[in-house]
This record gives structure tokens, C-alpha cells and sequence, in this order.
């Protein structure tokens, strides 16, 4: 501002009218000075030990939809603003790659479709995306029934037994079993056994975890990944699911060498209809490196993400009891003891509300992590290329300027006969799985995966906070973890007689106008 003042005085001596230079310098001060980004001051150090979403949240409400986070010598933007994030997500993507996210999980997901950008990208999603069609993911809620039935069986014994339960490493291990047969056909059969392989998977689920919230990269220290225990077993771990993961391409290379069917657009080999599978056959020319690489992304990306919604939603439901009387009501009449099928994914309209609600309340992962590749303009503040973004998810579906009573589960805030809420219809306030084309390829598998689940499970069996359960709180990977793991107590439901859908209101609803009858005779 310093220059142009001493201009617009120099000129103003030359007796050039006041009125232009007002015009001219109105129009300076608009447009040619940058306007700043605010930054946040004060102590950052509380963001090491707890989840680190929940100070940005506080930061959001001081300081507005885009600030400024200093970190010693690096430097973050947070972006809380649903059209800021419409314009990184979606209007402007090109413009932005994945950064430090794809720089923390290069180590296990290489170039796999979640951390690459560019041209890889764009040949990997066009391959991939096509495996998910329609009738592969009808074909998955058998799997889906099968493997909650699982859950359902070792629930039943806990039941009968009186023991207390830690759902979240149950759900952990339901969704494990689920994504290894869904994507590599591969049985994990993690709620029986702890093999090696399953231990690996989550040894190195832990590391990419640990790294993600690490201040130092102590991991680029070469001399370090060859002399630390810790970097030998990760080291060790990923080799066995290479190796497995190899094996298992090279099995379904040999049963699409034989097999007879033609490829086509909603091709689903009945025996093994893994996305694996699907791939080989559309003769996807890939190399066997990048193969692994999706491969191992999908696995983890279909693994932590379901099992936390799964986790955070029977919490919820654990505190809303009348929320889980309606669930429970819905399921009877829909469902009975049968096994869900396609149909039932429309008819369970409430449980999919619950579990709306439940993304909104604790999304995963609750933060989207960019870095911009060229100079860009958010809202009205230029920015740099280089600069490290995080969009928090959390802000947005948290904003009291967005949401009325935005702390508070009430699945009832989406009506029953409107659109499903996704990002489009709620203009990047609500952003479940992202937006635009980096969007999750798994939105449908993992909704349905979801639904059949917690529809299973409410029918059978009644979920209780465990007596003397430690208390649930936060902390962060990927994904939102509980520090203590959620303790519940199950027992069977006594269960009441299968109603048909249509006849239920009829029913409750006469009951008490015949009773008023009676009074008065
Ligand atoms: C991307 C959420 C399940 C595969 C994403 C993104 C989100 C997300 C928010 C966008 C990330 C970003 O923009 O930076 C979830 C949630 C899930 C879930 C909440 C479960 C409830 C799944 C499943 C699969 C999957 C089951 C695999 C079958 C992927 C892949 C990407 C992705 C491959 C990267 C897409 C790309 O960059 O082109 N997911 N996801 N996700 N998700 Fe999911």
C-alpha cells in the first residue's frame, strides 16, 4: 500500500482531479493488491496428541472458511468452505495433485489410484471404474450376508456367554474379510484366524497410519529402514502381501486363460467375480507392478474407511435409542430373518439415513489432502503453486452456519422419500466420499456393504455401551480410530412377529382408537 499512496499524492500535486485518482485507485486497491489469507497465531502444539481435526475446528470458527496454518518452516491452507472445496474438488482438479498425501503412502500403495496423479491416474481410473458396475456390486451382497452372517454367529456366542465385546476390531476384521474377496478374491477369514498374512495387512495399516501424523520423515533416513526393528517388520510385512498378492494375479491369469466367457461391459465370472478378476479379463495392459499397486490400494481403501462408518454409527446409535427403535422396526418389516438382496438396498431407506448421518458426523478420512500445481485464485485470494491443502471435511459437515443442530445425529434431517444426499445435492456441504473426479470408485459397494451389516445385526441382536466400557473418544489415522476401542454389550432380540410393511400402520394405529371406544362404553 505504500507505493501506490505515494503515487496517488504525487499525481494528486500534479493537479490531476481528485475524482480520477479516486476512480483509478479504487480500482488498484480491488484488484491489484492481493488480499491475504488470514493466518491462525498461537500454539499449534496441541495438534501432535489429539486428533488433530478437532483444534482446526476451532481454528475454522476464529478464523473463516480459508486460513493459513503455520508450521515451523511449512506452511498449510485449511479450507472449510463448500465452494472453495467445489473448486479444488471439481472445477479446477486439474490444478491440483495429491501431495503429501501420495508422498506418506508411496511405500505401499506405489502408484495405485488413490495417491497417483496425472496421466497414471487417468489410465488407472479408466480401467478401474468399469470392475464396479452394476452387477458386480448386486453380486456382492451375497458376500456381503454371507460374511455379516459371520459376525452375526460369533455375536450369538458372546451373547449366550454374557462376555463383552470391542466392535471396532470386529468390524475391522468384517471388512477385511469382505474387501480381500471382493477385490483379490481372496479369504482373509480374519474373524476366525489370525494367520500371517492378516497380521501383515494390519502391521502395515498401522504404518501408513503412523506416518501420516508423523512430524519427521524418519523413514527417508536410509540407513534407518535396514537397522530399526520396527522398519525390518513393515519391510517383511509388505513382502508377504507382495508376494500374496502375486500369487493371486497369477492364479486368476490362468483361470481367464482357460475360461470361455466373452468379455463384456457388465462381464461377472460367477465363481470369481472379483474386480481382480475383471481386470484380467477386459485385458487391462498393465504392468503386473501397477496391478499389485491398485490391488493393494483398493485394500486398503475398502478396509478402515467401512469399518470406522460401521464402528462411529453403532456409537451413535449406542446414545439414540429411539433412533434405534425406528432402525430396528424397518428391518422387521423389510427384511424378517431372510438375507438382504439387491431390492431390499431401496426399501431400507432408513438405514441408509442412519448411516448418512453417521458420514456426516464422522467422515472418512475427515480430511481431503491437495497441493496445488500451478498459481490459483480460492475465493478471493490468490495462492501459489506449491502449497499444501487440507479440506476439512470434518468443518463442513460440522458448520453451525451449515447444518441446524450440526453436533446432533438425527437421521430424520434427510427425509425418507427425498434424493439420497451426496455431494452435488448439497453443493459440497456434505462431501461422504470426495467429489469431482477424484471421487471414491466404491460409493455403492461400500453403502450397500454398509447397509446389509448394519441391517443384519440390529435384526439379530441388541447393542449396548459395555458397563464400566472406557469412554469413546477420538484419534486419528486415515481414518477416525477410538483411543479405547468401543466396548458393547450384545444380547439376542426377542424378536416380534414379521410384519408385513403395508399392514404396520393400520395396526398401531387402531390400537388406541378402539381402546377410547371402549372407555366411554
Ligand atoms: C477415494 C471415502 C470405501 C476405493 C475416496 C475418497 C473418499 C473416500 C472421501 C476421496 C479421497 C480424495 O479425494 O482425496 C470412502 C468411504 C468409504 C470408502 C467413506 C466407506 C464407507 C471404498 C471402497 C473402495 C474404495 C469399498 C474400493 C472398492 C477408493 C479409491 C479411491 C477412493 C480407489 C481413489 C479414487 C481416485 O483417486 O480416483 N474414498 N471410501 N473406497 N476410494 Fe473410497
Amino acid at each position: 500500500s505504500g507505493f501506490p499512496s505515494v503515487l496517488k499524492e504525487s499525481l494528486l500535486k500534479l493537479g490531476v482531479p481528485n475524482a480520477v485518482l479516486e476512480f483509478l485507485f479504487g480500482w488498484v486497491n480491488n484488484h491489484g493488491d492481493c488480499p491475504r489469507i488470514p493466518e491462525a497465531k498461537g500454539s499449534i502444539s496441541a495438534i501432535r496428541n489429539e486428533a488433530f481435526f478437532i483444534p482446526l475446528y476451532e481454528l475454522y470458527l476464529r478464523y473463516g472458511g480459508i486460513f493459513r496454518l503455520n508450521f515451523g518452516p511449512k506452511s498449510f491452507l485449511i479450507v472449510s468452505d463448500p465452494s472453495i472445496s467445489k473448486h479444488i474438488l471439481k472445477e479446477n482438479s486439474k490444478a491440483y495433485s495429491k501431495g503429501i498425501l501420495a508422498e506418506i503412502l508411496e511405500f505401499v500403495m506405489g502408484k495405485g489410484l488413490i495417491p497417483a496423479d496425472g496421466e497414471i491416474w487417468r489410465v488407472r481410473r479408466r480401467a478401474i471404474v468399469p470392475s464396479l458396475h452394476q452387477k458386480y456390486v448386486a453380486a456382492m451382497i451375497n458376500l456381503f450376508g454371507q460374511a455379516t452372517d459371520r459376525l452375526c454367529k460369533k455375536l450369538d456366542v458372546a451373547a449366550s456367554d454374557g462376555e463383552d465385546v470391542e466392535m471396532e476390531s470386529l468390524f475391522s476384521r468384517l471388512t477385511l474379510d469382505i474387501i480381500g474377496k471382493a477385490v483379490f478374491n481372496y479369504d482373509f477369514d480374519s474373524l476366525t484366524n489370525d494367520t500371517g498374512i492378516v497380521e501383515a495387512v494390519y502391521t502395515v495399516l498401522r504404518e501408513a497410519e503412523d506416518r501420516s501424523v508423523a512430524p519427521i520423515p524418519f523413514w527417508e533416513i536410509p540407513i534407518w529402514k535396514d537397522i530399526s526393528p520396527r522398519q525390518k517388520k513393515v519391510s517383511a510385512a509388505l513382502k508377504l502381501i507382495n508376494d500374496i498378492l502375486d500369487d493371486l494375479i497369477a492364479i486368476c491369469k490362468r483361470m481367464v486363460d482357460e475360461e470361455e466367457l466373452q468379455f463384456h461391459e457388465e462381464y461377472v465370472n460367477e465363481q470369481d467375480p472379483s474386480i481382480l478378476h475383471f481386470l484380467l479379463a477386459s485385458g487391462d495392459d498393465v504392468s503386473s507392478k501397477q496391478l499389485r499397486d491398485d490391488l493393494m490400494t483398493m485394500l486398503i481403501a475398502g478396509h478402515e474407511t467401512s469399518a470406522a462408518v460401521l464402528t462411529w454409527t453403532f456409537y451413535l446409535l449406542s446414545k439414540e435409542p429411539r433412533v434405534m427403535s425406528k432402525l430396528q422396526e424397518e428391518v422387521d418389516s423389510v427384511l424378517g430373518d431372510r438375507f438382504p438382496r439387491i431390492e431390499d438396498m431401496k426399501k431400507l431407506k432408513y438405514a441408509t439415513r442412519v448411516i448418512n448421518e453417521s458420514l456426516r458426523l464422522y467422515p472418512q478420512p475427515p480430511v481431503l489432502i491437495r497441493r496445488s500445481l500451478v498459481d490459483d485464485v480460492l475465493g478471493k485470494y490468490p495462492i501459489k503453486r506449491g502449497e499444501d491443502i487440507f479440506i476439512s471435511v470434518w468443518n463442513l459437515h460440522r458448520s453451525p452456519k451449515l447444518w441446524d443442530e450440526a453436533d446432533m445425529f438425527k437421521p430424520e434431517r434427510w427425509p425418507l422419500d427425498g434424493p439420497n444426499p451426496n455431494e452435488t445435492n448439497q453443493n459440497f456441504s456434505y462431501l461422504p466420499f470426495g467429489g469431482g473426479p477424484r471421487k471414491c470408485v466404491g460409493d455403492l459397494f461400500a453403502s450397500y456393504e454398509i447397509v446389509v451389516a448394519l441391517a443384519m445385526l440390529v435384526r439379530r441382536l441388541n447393542f449396548q455401551m459395555a458397563l464400566g466400557a472406557p469412554p469413546v473418544e477420538m484419534t486419528t489415522g486415515a481414518t477416525i480410530h477410538t483411543t479405547a476401542g468401543l466396548k458393547m454389550t450384545v444380547t439376542r432380540r426377542v424378536k416380534p412377529p414379521i410384519i408385513p410393511a403395508l399392514e404396520m400402520p393400520t395396526l398401531t394405529m387402531d390400537a388406541p382408537i378402539s381402546l377410547s371406544k371402549g372407555d366411554n362404553t
